[in-house]
């Protein structure tokens, strides 16, 4: 099957998180985000894509600073409803029904009951015609204990982050299974100089 080219994300499988910034006046604003990735591990920065005329893409401009918190599968509804497009100086966590997690180090909230909660600030913005990559620095991260094991690692079979597959009408909301196999990040490199210190030594021992 041949598909166009601009279908290339229904052939992704992409994770689905919440936005949150806060305007120069103070309005609180959520947004559910697919095209947002972290900029290589083990590094600190993340990269989201955003059509101009977003209310968080000016959030972030004005303020420079956002927060990506990871909600679970079984807040669709909330999402969903975050996903509507409200006017700049409607409080989207008032609309949702979202309660607001205080952030550590940066004046956004988070999004109570989500899994994790990234604080970031903006650090460069690619800015095209109709779109920007925004590139944002992770200065703090928090999840939530029950869904981490002593490794640090997250249980995503009882976390159940949410991701999404895209269609052609539609999308299906989704959640990753375990496929039955485990490798240790040392498999990638055997063979091999290490490049960085930390690629050689397994997970659970950093
Ligand atoms: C699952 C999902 C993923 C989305 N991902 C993006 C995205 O990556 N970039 C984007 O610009 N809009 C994305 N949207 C659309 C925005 O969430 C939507 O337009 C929202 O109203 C924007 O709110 P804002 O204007 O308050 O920022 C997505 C919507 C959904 C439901």
């Amino acid at each position: 099957m041949i598909l166009r080219p601009s279908q290339r994300e229904q052939v992704l499988p992409l994770p689905v998180a919440l936005i949150s910034t806060v305007s120069e006046g103070g309005v609180r604003n959520v947004a559910p985000w697919s095209n947002l990735t972290p900029i290589l591990r083990p590094l600190d920065e993340i990269v989201l894509a955003s059509w101009i005329k977003r209310d968080t893409l000016d959030n972030i401009r004005a303020t420079g600073e956002f927060v990506v918190s990871i909600p679970t599968a079984s807040m669709v509804d909330e999402v969903m409803i975050c996903a509507r497009n409200y006017p700049p100086d409607v409080d989207e966590f008032e609309e949702a029904g979202l309660a607001p997690r205080p952030s550590v180090k940066v004046r956004p909230p988070g999004v109570k009951g989500c899994l994790a909660w990234m604080e970031c600030v903006l650090k460069e913005e690619i800015a095209r015609k109709n779109f920007s990559l925004v590139i944002g620095e992770v200065i703090h991260l928090e999840a939530d204990d029950r869904y981490f094991n002593d490794s640090g690692e997250m249980d995503f079979e009882r976390a159940q982050p949410l991701s999404v597959m895209l269609g052609r009408e539609g999308m299906w909301f989704t959640r990753p299974i375990r496929s039955g196999r485990f490798v240790h990040y040392v498999e990638m490199t055997a063979g091999r100089t290490p490049v960085h210190p930390d690629q050689n030594t397994p997970h659970s021992e950093r």
